[in-house]
C-alpha cells in the first residue's frame, strides 16, 4: 500500500508529546511490513537539519490558498532507523519562527499555518508522483485534509482511490477557526457555512468536527478512549458526531517504539538492563541520584523514587499532585522527581518543592529527551494521575523499564495498567478511579508499601516488563483499517 502520513509533530524532528512519538514510529513499522510510506510535515525553524541530514531539494511546489497561490520548497530527510522519506515544507512566513504551536496561547495564524500544510499534502504528493492508497491525518492540525480529499481531490485522477483516515490523539484540542478566514483558504466557500452544516459548530469552524464528518475511517488511540469520547463528556461536545460515525470508528492502542524505548539497548540511560538482570536498574537509580548531588550516606536509606515526565497541564492531573505532594513527602520515606514544562503556576510550584525538599525532590523544569529516558530507568514508581488520557505512552515506557505505574483508570491508562493482585501475583501496577487526592493517595500508599515487600515488588515489575505493547501490533491494526477504508470507497 502507498501510505501518506501527515502530522504537526513527528519524532525525532519535532515533538511536544505523544503525537510526535506515534507519528514517528508507525511509518517505520509500515515500511518494515512492506509498504511504501512517505511523511509530510512543516520545516519548523527548530528542526536540526544538520543532525538529521535534512537536505533542500530543488522541488518548489505551488500550493493554492484562497484566490492566490503560495510556494513551498521541499526539504528531504529520512526517519532514522528506516528508509521512510520525510518531506519538510519550507515556508519562512509560517514555519520560520521558533516553536511548533506557539504555546500557551498558540500563534495567531495557526489556522493558516496548518491549512497550508493540509493543502500542500496533496500538491506535494502530485509533484512527487506519489499516488496514496491512504492519507492518514492526525489531530486538528491536519484535519482539513479530510474534506479536501473528499470534496476536491478525490475527483482528480490521482486521488480517485485514496482513502482518508483520521486519528484522534486528543479531543480536548479541536482547532476552532474563524470561517471567513479558514474556509476560503482551505478551498471552500462561506456558502457552505450555515447552522448545522459540516463546517459549522457554535458559529465557528471546528476542525476536528470537520474531519469526523469527512474521514472514511476514524481511529482514536485506545479502545477505552474510544468509548469515552463517544459516550461521555470526554468528547468535549463532539460525542454525538463520534456516535453518528460509530460504524467507521474504533480505538487502536498506541504502541511504543522499541528501538527508542528498550532498557536492554537504550543508549541514553546510565546502564542497560533486562527483566533477567534488574540489578542494572539499581545502578541507574544510583547514578541518577548522584547526578543530582545525592550523597552515598543519603542513599543508605532505601527509598523508592516516584517519577513523573509530563506536560504540566490539568489534563495530566497536576492539580492533584499539587495538593497531595507535600503530604506524601512528609508521611512516607520517598523521593520524588519530575521533568516537565507547561503552565507557569505549576512550574513555580515544582520549583518551590525542589527548593524546599532538596535531595528528596529532584525537579527539572524544561523539555529534555535524554532525561526523560533516565527518569524512566531510575524511578521505582511512575505517577500518572490524569484527568483524561487518550492513550499515554509514559505508562507503557514505565512498564517496559520495570518502573511500576500508578495511574488513574482513564483512557489508555485503563487499557494498559492492571492493579497488582497479591493472591494471584497478577497485575502490573496500581490503579485508582476517583479524581481526588484521597484515591490517588491510597494508590500511592499501596505502591509505596509494595516497594518494601521485595518479592512481590519484583514480580510486579517483571509482570510489567513482560507486557508486549510494541508499535508493531498497532501498525498492523492500522493497516487493517486502511484496507477497510479502501474497501469503503470502492466504486
Ligand atoms: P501527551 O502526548 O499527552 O503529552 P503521552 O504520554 O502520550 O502524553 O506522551 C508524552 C511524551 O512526551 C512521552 O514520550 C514523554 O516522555 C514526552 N515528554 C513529556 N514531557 C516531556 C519533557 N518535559 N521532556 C521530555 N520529554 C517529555
Ligand atoms: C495525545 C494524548 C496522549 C496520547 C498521545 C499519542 O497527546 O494526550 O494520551 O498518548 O496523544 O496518541
Amino acid at each position: 500500500m502507498n501510505i501518506l502520513l501527515t502530522a504537526a509533530e513527528v519524532f525525532p524532528f519535532a515533538k511536544t508529546g505523544g503525537l510526535g512519538d506515534v507519528c514517528g514510529s508507525l511509518p517505520k513499522e509500515w515500511e518494515k511490513l512492506g509498504h511504501n510510506v512517505i511523511v509530510v510535515m512543516p520545516k519548523y525553524a527548530n528542526i536540526d537539519t544538520a543532525k538529521f541530514n535534512i537536505q533542500p531539494t530543488d522541488i518548489v511546489v505551488p500550493v493554492p490558498m484562497d484566490y492566490w497561490t503560495e510556494y513551498t520548497r521541499l526539504w528531504r530527510g529520512t526517519l532514522p532507523g528506516s528508509n521512510v522519506p520525510v518531506f519538510f515544507l519550507e515556508n519562512a512566513e509560517y514555519y520560520g519562527r521558533l516553536g511548533i504551536y506557539g504555546d500557551p496561547e498558540g500563534f495567531w495564524d495557526n489556522d493558516r499555518r496548518f491549512i497550508f500544510l493540509c493543502r500542500a499534502v496533496f500538491e506535494v504528493a502530485s509533484v512527487l508522483d506519489f499516488t496514496p492508497d491512504v492519507v492518514m491525518a492526525n489531530d486538528w492540525h491536519t484535519a482539513f485534509t479530510m474534506p479536501m480529499l473528499r470534496i476536491r481531490y478525490r475527483f482528480t485522477e490521482r486521488f480517485a482511490r485514496t482513502a482518508g483516515v483520521f486519528a484522534i490523539h486528543n479531543m480536548a484540542f479541536q482547532g476552532h477557526m474563524d470561517p471567513r478566514r479558514a474556509l476560503p483558504m482551505a478551498g471552500f466557500t462561506m456558502s457552505e457555512f450555515y447552522k448545522g452544516s459540516w463546517f459549522e459548530s457554535y458559529g465557528v469552524v471546528n476542525s476536528m468536527q470537520v474531519a469526523l464528518w469527512f474521514a472514511d475511517k476514524i481511529v482514536t488511540v485506545s479502545p477505552r478512549y474510544a468509548s469515552e469520547i463517544r459516550y461521555t463528556s470526554a468528547g468535549y461536545g463532539l460525542q454525538s458526531i463520534v456516535d453518528a460515525r460509530g460504524s467507521d470508528f474504533l480505538g487502536i492502542l498506541n504502541g511504543i517504539d522499541e528501538n527508542e524505548w528498550n532498557p536492554e539497548t537504550d543508549p541514553r540511560i546510565y546502564g542497560n538492563y533486562s527483566r533477567e538482570n534488574l540489578d542494572g536498574k539499581m545502578f541507574n537509580k544510583y547514578a541518577f541520584l548522584k547526578s543530582f548531588g545525592v550523597t552515598d550516606e543519603e542513599m543508605q536509606e532505601d527509598m523508592p523514587i516516584i517519577g513523573m515526565v509530563t506536560r504540566l497541564t490539568d489534563q495530566k492531573g497536576i492539580p492533584l499532585v499539587e495538593q497531595a505532594l507535600e503530604r506524601i513527602l512528609s508521611n512516607y520515606p520517598v523521593r520524588f522527581t519530575i521533568l516537565g514544562s507547561g503552565g507557569e503556576r505549576y512550574e513555580k510550584f515544582f520549583r518551590y518543592i525542589g527548593a524546599k525538599y532538596g535531595h528528596r525532590a529532584l525537579v527539572t523544569i524544561g523539555y529534555n529527551d535524554d532525561l526523560a529516558h533516565k527518569i524512566e530507568a531510575a524511578s521505582d514508581i511512575f505517577l500518572m494521575p490524569s484527568l483524561f488520557e487518550p492513550c499515554g505512552l509514559n505508562q507503557m515506557y514505565s512498564l517496559k523499564y520495570g518502573t511500576v505505574p500508578v495511574v488513574r483508570a482513564v483512557g489508555g491508562l485503563a487499557d494498559t495498567v492492571r492493579e497488582y493482585n497479591y493472591s494471584t501475583g497478577e497485575g502490573n501496577g496500581f490503579v485508582f478511579y476517583d479524581y481526588d487526592t484521597t484515591d490517588m493517595g491510597w494508590a500511592l500508599h499501596r505502591a509505596i508499601s509494595g516497594y518494601f515487600d521485595k518479592p512481590n515488588w519484583i514480580r510486579i515489575a517483571k509482570n510489567g516488563m513482560a507486557e508486549n505493547n510494541s508499535a508493531v501490533q498497532s501498525a498492523e491494526r492500522y493497516l487493517e483499517v486502511f484496507r477497510w477504508a479502501k474497501e469503503k470507497i470502492r466504486y
